[in-house]
Order: C-alpha cells, then structure tokens, then sequence
C-alpha cells in the first residue's frame, strides 16, 4: 500500500466571479521514503493541492477527489482525526519560517512543548531530543543557541530550525511548500542538501513543492509538473530531465541554468500563466504552446501514459516524437 496516494484531486474556491477551479485531477503516490517534486510556475496549483490533503483550504475552498494516507481519505477525516495526523506523522514546512515559529517563545520552548504533548517525554528528556534535532539539521552550538529566540537566528538558521521542528516527532511524510525561495543560492544548496540527508538518515518520504526545476534536481525521484491546476507531466526525474515529452516541461528546462554553461542564452516562457477564474477551454498551456493545433484550443488533452514511454504520464495532443523542441534542451543533471 502507498504511504499517500492522492486520486482526482480537485480544489475549488467560490469567489465574487464565481466558482474557480484551482485545481483538478490531480493524482500521483508517494511510497515509504520516496521523494516527490511539485513543479509549476506560480498559480499552478502546487500549494492549494497540498494545503486540500492537510485540510488546510481557506474557508472559501473546498477538496474533491481522495487523499489516501496510509489507506485513509484525509478529506473526510474529522479535524480531530486530521489534527493528530498533522504535524506528528504528516508535517509542513513553508517559504517563511515565521509561520511555523512563535516569535515569543524560545526555541527550545518551542520545541519541548511538542514533545512533552505529542510523545509524553520530561522537559529534560524533550530538550536533549531538540538539541540533537538542532544537530541533525547541523545548527552550530546546538545546546547554547536552543535557548535563543527565532529573530536571533539567520534566515538560513531559522529555516534549519523549522526543519527540526517539522521532524520532532518523526513525521512519515514531509512537505516542504518552496522552502529555500527566499534564500539565496548558496543557502539554499546547503538545506537541499540537508534535506536530502535527512531523508537518508530518518527514511522521511518528502514532497517538494517548488516553481524552480532545478531545485527538484538530485533531490527528487518523482517529479510532478504543475500547470493551470493540472498535471502536465509526471515520471522519473531521469525521464523528466532527460527527456521531457510535454512542451511545459521543455519550457521550464529551457528556463534552467545549465551546469555546463556555455553561454547561451536562457529562455524562459514568454506569456503568463492563465487565470484561474477564466481558464482557456482546451488545454490550459495552449495560449503559450509554440505546439498548439485547433483541437489543443478545443479539447482538453486527457492525462495518459506516454506512447514514447509508458511509465511517464503527460496531456498533451501532440505524440513526443512530434515535438522539435523550440529551446535546445540540454541534460544537466
Ligand atoms: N482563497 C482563494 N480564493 C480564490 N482563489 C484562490 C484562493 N487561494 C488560491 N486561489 C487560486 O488558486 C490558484 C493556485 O494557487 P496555489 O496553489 O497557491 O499556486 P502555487 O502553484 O503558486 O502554489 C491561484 O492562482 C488562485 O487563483
Ligand atoms: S496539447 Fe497542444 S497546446 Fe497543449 S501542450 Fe500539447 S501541443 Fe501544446
Ligand atoms: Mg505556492
């Protein structure tokens, strides 16, 4: 059985315009340890599809479809059935820090706090847990600096401390929403690689929800590509990398800086996502595809099994071999 298989999931709000479909017919499965991508420009629909599975929607929004975890739909669990599961086998982490952290409290507060309700440990026995955490998430001095507030900490150490957090009770799942955005490049090398660590060492399987491909790189197995509230593309992150078969996913690799840079231009997609509230009839890329046909403008293309590659899942009318790609693509990973 899959730790999280999700099926059809849908998300949608009531606005002033009426209803807006963020998010429809999303599905993929995460087994035991497992590390999935969620990849999409902004808007894509990566966030409302995990904030859905957490019961987490704004009070505007409502879930479809099934988010099994561990074979139990989550979105017909009572918020008491959810509240045990979130943040002890199910936990989150977000772009800010300060989401997660009370900025009164100490960490080691924080922290105890957690364990003393959750695991039934002494105050004693929960801070020499959080102080190993700090270690683990390598935070220098662990056992002075667990007694410092979150604003004494760097946005790099502060994020550190949010992964402890969201791995004191040892959570089966992990998701992480754009977690090293706002941090710079090389911050943000140190906690992917961090994270990749973390989920040798503690078997933690991880969804990370990013706009950037690069991130998911060497990180993920699975990569999920998001566009217009659905699934474009989903595989192996080897066939996603090495050979993309949807003309999003070619997009958004056109967009990549490539390791071997040899000075050629980066392209990225020029237009804009849609709008949710007015969604194209047919394919939701087909305002911006340098692929598109009258029956991509007329039809939804359905999410099927790649005739190049069955093991990857794309919607798209036109067959992989009938994509030149319009940006040389290069492998890079
Ligand atoms: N409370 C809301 N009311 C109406 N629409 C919303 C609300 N929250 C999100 N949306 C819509 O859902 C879309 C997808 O959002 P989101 O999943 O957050 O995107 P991202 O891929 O950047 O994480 C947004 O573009 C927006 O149109
Ligand atoms: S269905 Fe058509 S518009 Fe959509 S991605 Fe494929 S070729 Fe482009
Ligand atoms: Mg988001």
């Amino acid at each position: 059985m899959s730790l999280l298989q999700v099926n059809n999931l849908g998300v949608q709000f009531q606005t002033p315009d009426g209803l807006v479909s963020a998010v429809n017919g999303v599905s993929f499965d995460l087994q035991a340890g497992q590390t999935l991508g969620i990849v999409g420009e902004s808007g894509s629909g990566k966030s409302q599809s995990v904030l859905a599975m957490m019961g987490l929607l704004a009070k505007n929004g409502k879930a479809t479809g099934e988010a099994l975890y561990n074979g139990q739909n989550l979105l017909t669990m009572s918020p008491r059935q959810l509240n045990a599961i979130r943040g002890d086998r199910v936990s989150m982490i977000f772009q800010d820090p300060m989401t997660s952290l009370n900025p009164y409290l100490t960490v080691e507060r924080q922290m105890t706090e957690v364990l003393e309700l959750h695991k039934g440990m002494t105050r004693r026995e929960a801070k020499k847990r959080a102080i190993s955490l700090l270690e683990a998430v390598r935070i220098p001095e662990a056992a002075r600096r667990v007694d410092m507030y979150p604003h004494e900490f760097s946005g790099g150490m502060r994020q550190r401390v949010m992964i402890a957090m969201a791995l004191l009770c040892e959570p089966e799942i992990l998701i992480a929403d754009e977690p090293t955005t706002a941090l710079d490049v090389t911050v943000q090398a140190q906690i992917l690689s961090l994270l990749k660590d973390l989920q040798r060492d503690f078997g933690t399987a991880i969804v990370m929800i990013t706009h950037d491909l690069g991130v998911v790189a060497g990180l993920c197995e699975k990569v999920m590509v998001m566009y217009g509230g659905r699934v474009m593309e989903y595989g192996s992150a080897n066939d996603i990398f090495y050979q993309p078969s949807h003309p999003y996913t070619i997009g958004l690799l056109g967009a990549l800086p490539r390791l071997d840079h040899d000075g050629s231009e980066l392209v990225s997609i020029p237009g804009n996502p849609p709008n949710m509230a007015n969604m194209p009839k047919g394919c939701p890329f087909s305002e911006r595809c340098t692929h598109v046909s009258e029956l991509c403008i007329s039809t939804l293309p359905p999410l099927a099994a790649s005739a190049a590659n069955p093991a990857v899942l794309r919607a798209c009318h036109k067959a992989p071999q009938e994509l030149k790609p319009s940006v040389e693509v290069v492998a890079h990973v």
